[in-house]
C-alpha cells in the first residue's frame, strides 16, 4: 500500500535531500539527490549515485537502530531515491559525536587527525546555513529557546547510544566510525532521530588500510570519490 504513496508539493530544498508533503500530514517523502556540497556551500558538485546509496546505507542504519531501541523517522522505503518518513519538527541543534580526532576538532585542539581518544566527545552545533553551523553548547541552546533542558538530556543520552550502536555496526564491517553528525525531531510529543546517516555527515575510514570512505574525498580532492561511496554501499548493504 505504502509503496504506492504519492508526492505532492515540495515542502523544503536543502543541499542534498527534497523534502515532499503526502497525502497524510504526520509523513513526508525524502527524496535523496546526488549534489553534495562543502564548507558550507562554498563547494558544490555532483557524486554520481550518491543520492541511491545514502537512501540506502542510511535506510539500513536507521532499521538498525529502530532494531535497537532508538526510535526513529523511518517509515518505508519507497524506490532507489525516496523514502517515506514521519514529518518532524527539525531541532536546529547538529549532534556531534566523535570517536577518533579529525576535522574541525583537530583544527580546534591542534592535534593530528587520528589521535586516539580515551573516550568519545559529544558536540552541539547551531543548525544555520548563515552563520555556518557554530558550535554552541547546552546554555545557548536552553537561553535561545533552541530545545529544553530535559530535550538536551535527550540529545545527549541517544547521541552517545547511537554512537555505540553504531560503532560496533561499522567495526564489523570493516569500517571505522571516526565522527559523525546527527540532528533529531519532535513529532506527536516525541523526539526521533531524523535527516540521514550516511557517508556525507559521517567519517568512515576503512579499518585495515585507514584510507578515507566519505565526503572527504569530496572535499578535499583525494579522488575516487564515487568508488569509495560504492565501496560504503557494498559493505553495508551487501553485493548489489
Ligand atoms: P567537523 O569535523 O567538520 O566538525 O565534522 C564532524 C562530523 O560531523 C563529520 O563527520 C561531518 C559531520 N558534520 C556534518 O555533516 N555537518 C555539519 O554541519 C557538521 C558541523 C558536521
Amino acid at each position: 500500500m505504502m509503496k504506492t504513496m504519492k508526492r505532492l508539493e515540495q515542502l523544503y530544498e536543502g543541499k542534498a535531500k527534497i523534502i515532499y508533503a503526502t497525502e497524510d500530514p504526520n509523513l513526508v517523502i525524502q527524496y535523496f539527490k546526488d549534489d553534495a556540497s562543502a564548507f558550507n556551500g562554498i563547494k558544490k558538485g555532483t557524486i554520481v549515485d550518491k543520492g541511491v546509496i545514502n537512501n540506502h546505507v542510511s535506510n539500513v542504519i536507521f532499521k538498525y537502530l529502530e532494531d535497537n531501541g532508538v526510535r526513529t523517522h523511518l517509515v518505508e522505503e519507497l524506490n532507489d531515491r525516496e523514502t517515506v518518513v514521519k514529518h518532524l519538527e527539525i531541532i536546529p541543534v547538529e549532534v556531534v559525536l566523535r570517536n577518533v580526532v579529525a576535522g574541525s576538532l583537530a583544527k580546534r585542539m591542534g592535534l593530528k587527525e587520528g589521535t586516539e581518544m580515551k573516550a568519545p566527545i559529544l558536540e552541539f552545533y547551531y543548525k544555520d546555513d548563515d552563520l555556518g553551523d557554530p558550535m554552541i553548547n547546552e546554555y545557548h541552546i536552553k537561553e535561545f529557546g533552541l530545545a529544553t533542558a530535559e530535550e538536551i538530556e535527550f540529545l545527549r543520552e541517544q547521541g552517545f547510544k547511537v554512537n555505540e550502536l553504531l560503532f560496533e555496526f561499522f567495526k564489523q564491517r570493516n569500517i571505522r566510525l571516526v565522527d559523525f553528525k546527527i540532528e533529531f525531531g519532535r513529532h506527536k510529543g516525541e523526539i526521533l532521530l531524523g535527516d540521514e546517516i550516511s557517508p556525507d555527515g559521517c567519517r568512515f575510514w576503512h579499518w585495515e588500510t585507514g584510507e578515507k570512505m566519505d565526503k572527504d574525498r569530496f572535499r578535499f580532492n583525494l579522488g575516487q570519490v564515487e568508488e569509495k561511496y560504492q565501496e560504503v554501499y557494498q559493505l553495508i548493504c551487501g553485493p548489489a
